[in-house]
């Protein structure tokens, strides 16, 4: 019998995947983050980590668990929160959840860019603040999306499930990435590659959907929003940093972009102040996965990569 310790609250049927495999399973119970004295007491002497992105696995983590930690299985797609450096050097396996919440991501990413282009934020604003209105053929005019470009930075799974929902709805597709598409991907979405130059100059909607790592720290800034179209909108369902967020609302205040829809912030749960003063960005508190389906698909992929690697077998998803 392994000690798996859950960092946070996850939906049932991981921790019974765990508890099937025979474990002893410590759960830190409740949906506030756990303080992290409290946290390095929690991991001693664990033998698997089911962690949450809120939490930062690094060394000082690694070391409260001790030397017979095998595995840190992370609940999310997303790892910028996990040192893989630190735990490849010490032989513990880390995992994360792809492929998983890709649709669910894909869809927010698809209402931001619908919520920002049609203003259906302001609209819900001006409604609840009990402000008069009344239909107007200029009132509140957004801009349409047929036969506008969506520029993806980031083709992996999440960036062409945004890309096929935009094509469903008469956009055409760009991108850039690290690598080239499958060439039946860029087939089948009518995509093609481009320079980040090229798809910042080109794009009506920038969507992000590249991981987080130093190489994208502040991808975004005040050049690039300089180099788009003032009538063009950014998007961001992947991690805050990769925007420069005071950089953002300057570029939103001064007009050199339309708008912006927003899961994701530099330094969440904080909100740049500026933001919260924009009416042309949308801004929701990272719901990316959060569906009930994703979210119970994550947690047992999570206690999957977990059991596996306690059985001395191959996890489903490591992080290469
Ligand atoms: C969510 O942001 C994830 O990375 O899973
Ligand atoms: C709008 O509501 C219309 O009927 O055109």
């Amino acid at each position: 019998m392994s000690r798996v310790v859950v960092t946070g609250r996850i939906p049932k049927p991981g921790l019974d995947i765990l508890r099937r495999a025979g474990h002893e399973v410590d759960v830190w119970d409740s949906e506030d983050q756990q303080p992290r004295e409290q946290l390095l007491e929690q991991v001693r002497g664990a033998d698997a980590l089911l962690t949450l992105l809120t939490e930062k696995v690094d060394a000082e983590l690694l070391d409260a668990a001790g030397d017979q930690l095998q595995v840190v299985a992370n609940v999310a797609v997303g790892y910028n929160n996990v040192d893989v450096e630190v735990c490849r050097e010490r032989g513990v396996v880390a995992t994360n959840t792809p492929g998983v919440l890709t649709e669910a991501t894909g869809d927010i990413a698809m209402g931001l860019i619908l919520m920002a282009t049609r203003r259906l934020g302001e609209g819900e604003r001006i409604i609840r603040s009990g402000t008069p209105w009344q239909w107007g053929m200029f009132y509140l005019l957004g801009s349409g999306l047929q036969r506008k470009t969506l520029g993806v930075v980031g083709l992996g799974g999440i960036g062409a499930a945004t890309a096929r929902r935009a094509r469903a709805f008469g956009m055409n597709v760009i991108y850039s990435s690290r690598s080239q598409a499958p060439r039946d991907l860029e087939l089948e979405l009518g995509a093609h590659r481009v320079d980040l130059d090229t798809l910042l100059a080109e794009s009506d909607v920038l969507s992000l959907h590249c991981p987080y790592s130093p190489a994208t720290h502040h991808l975004l800034g005040s050049e690039e929003f300089a180099a788009m179209k003032p009538s063009a909108y950014v998007v961001n369902t992947a991690r805050g940093p990769v925007i420069d967020e005071a950089a953002l609302v300057e570029a939103l205040q001064s007009g050199q972009i339309a708008g912006a829809g927003l899961d994701v912030f530099e330094d969440e749960p904080e909100v740049h102040p500026g933001l919260l003063e924009c009416e042309n960005a949308v801004l929701v508190p990272h719901l990316g996965s959060a569906t009930i389906e994703t979210r119970t698909a994550m947690a047992t992929l999570a206690a999957d990569n977990a059991v596996a690697v306690l059985a001395g077998e191959e996890p489903p998803s490591p992080i290469r």
